[in-house]
């Protein structure tokens, strides 16, 4: 991050005060910050408190003439190396997304031609409403990195996703976007290659690329269980913890593979340089998964719940006070991997999970057959596997079955992300 430049806006919400520790990490790393303050973020911060930490003249209004004579608005988006957005507020993310210019701040991410990274922070219900998950996925489309907030209690009493990440945590994600623009500023150890799906950061630089085997490459995977809703307060789920998902998009992404990552709802954070893209349901996981083709490879790893109901309620079902319980008619749901399977743009590398409680192999090699997988990656749920930390799996391919000793999920994870290499990266002989 050395000599890096970063323009910071500080958002109006409580968590502008963590934007000052920012400051000081970007400065301790050796990237000099200069500060935008919106009205909002000045009913938290000061100028004063940015300046001083900055070291820097902080700007705050559009029509201050005499920054405007020093340094236009547009040269102020552009002589930056990165753009960060913390704390980004609701409202700041919708006026984002919608192209709205009413402020500096504003016009200044309309105007700039750099990368853009938001760390947003707000009310766990903010952060759910569907204007915001619009918003949000409005921008990674546009190409913004938009971080995933932190779980936890608020202040406004509420507890739930929409915490300020940790500082250090946006520091990373400004290492990463950093290193992806420049070779010279790359951290030690090389980054993931970023997703064209959010498309959010130019594409890694060759140097890189030519380290990793799989760049070049773009792998879906599907985690987490999915919800199937009963009625507005009720659904269907299952124990996946997502665990198992998110390490393989973890270990593919290291390796320089663009991942898009559907997950179903799990309350873990997205790994650096995967695109995240967060579902409920089995349908719209099945109309998220077509939407991300092409890929390369596709890793379903969601424990997909088998059965909807068929009339979900508008009303929350109430007891009848007869003592009978809802009749609750359930259909099926679509196979995802089945579907791709049988798609024309069906990823060359397919491969499925089989979750079994008992005779895991068999099953999982009728599976393959059945489902159109080119792998089965078996393992025996009948244990604590869902939610838990290690798991012991067997490959299936077309060429037999190698069992895997009981692993951490992080090494199952990294084993596969090399065999899927082997496969389809770069050092396929
Ligand atoms: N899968 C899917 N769509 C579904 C169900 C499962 O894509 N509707 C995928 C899973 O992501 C996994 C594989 O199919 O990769 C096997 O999932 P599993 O739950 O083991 O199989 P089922 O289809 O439920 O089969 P069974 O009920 O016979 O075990």
């Amino acid at each position: 991050m050395q000599g890096a430049r970063i323009l910071l806006i500080v958002g109006g919400g409580i968590a502008a005060y963590k934007a000052c520790e920012l400051i000081r990490l970007i400065r301790k790393a050796g990237a000099t910050v200069r500060c935008v303050l919106t009205a909002g973020g000045a009913h938290f911060v000061t100028p004063m408190t940015l300046a001083a930490l900055s070291e820097q003249p902080v700007h705050t209004s559009l029509w201050d003439l005499k920054d405007e004579a020093e340094m236009g608005h547009i040269q102020l988006s552009r002589q930056a190396d990165l753009v960060v957005v913390c704390p980004a507020t609701a409202d700041l993310l919708a006026r984002m997304a919608a192209g709205i210019a009413d402020d500096l701040a504003t016009t200044l991410l309309l105007a700039t031609d750099k990368p853009v990274l938001a760390a947003p922070a707000m009310n766990v219900r903010m952060w759910r409403h569907a204007a915001t998950r619009r918003n949000v996925a409005a921008l990674r489309g546009d190409g913004v990195t938009v971080l995933e907030p932190d779980e936890g209690a608020m202040a406004c009493g509420e507890y739930g996703p929409g915490r300020l990440p940790q500082p250090e945590a946006i520091m990373a994600a400004i290492a990463e976007a950093l290193a992806r623009l420049s070779p010279s500023t790359s951290p030690p150890t090389p980054s993931p290659t970023p997703s064209e799906v959010e498309g959010r950061l130019p594409p890694a630089p060759s140097e890189v690329e030519g380290r990793l085997p799989l760049a070049g490459r773009h792998i879906l995977v599907t985690a987490g269980p999915t919800h199937e809703p009963i009625d507005p307060v009720r659904y269907i789920a299952n124990r996946s913890s997502g665990r198992q998902g998110f390490a393989i998009a973890a270990a593919l992404a290291a390796l320089g593979a663009r991942v898009s990552l559907v997950a179903g709802p799990v309350a873990l954070p997205t790994p650096p340089g995967v695109a995240r893209i967060d579902v409920e349901t089995a349908r719209e996981m099945a109309a998220a998964v077509a939407a991300a083709l092409p890929a390369d490879a596709a890793v379903m790893v969601a424990a997909v719940a088998d059965w909807r109901v068929a009339d979900v309620g508008e009303r929350k079902l109430k007891k009848t006070g007869d003592g009978a319980p809802p009749p609750l008619a359930l259909v099926e749901n679509p196979d995802i991997l089945a579907g791709l399977a049988r798609d024309p743009r069906r990823p060359p590398l397919l491969i499925g999970f089989a979750a079994e409680t008992h005779d895991v192999v068999p099953h999982a090699i009728a599976k393959r057959a059945r489902k159109g997988a080119d792998w089965i990656v078996a393992n025996d749920v009948s244990g604590d596997v869902m939610g838990g930390a290690a798991n012991t799996v067997h490959i299936v391919t077309a060429d037999g079955v190698e069992s895997w000793e009981e692993l951490p999920k992080e090494q199952v994870a990294t084993r596969l992300a090399d065999r899927i290499a082997a496969a389809i990266g770069r050092t396929r002989a």
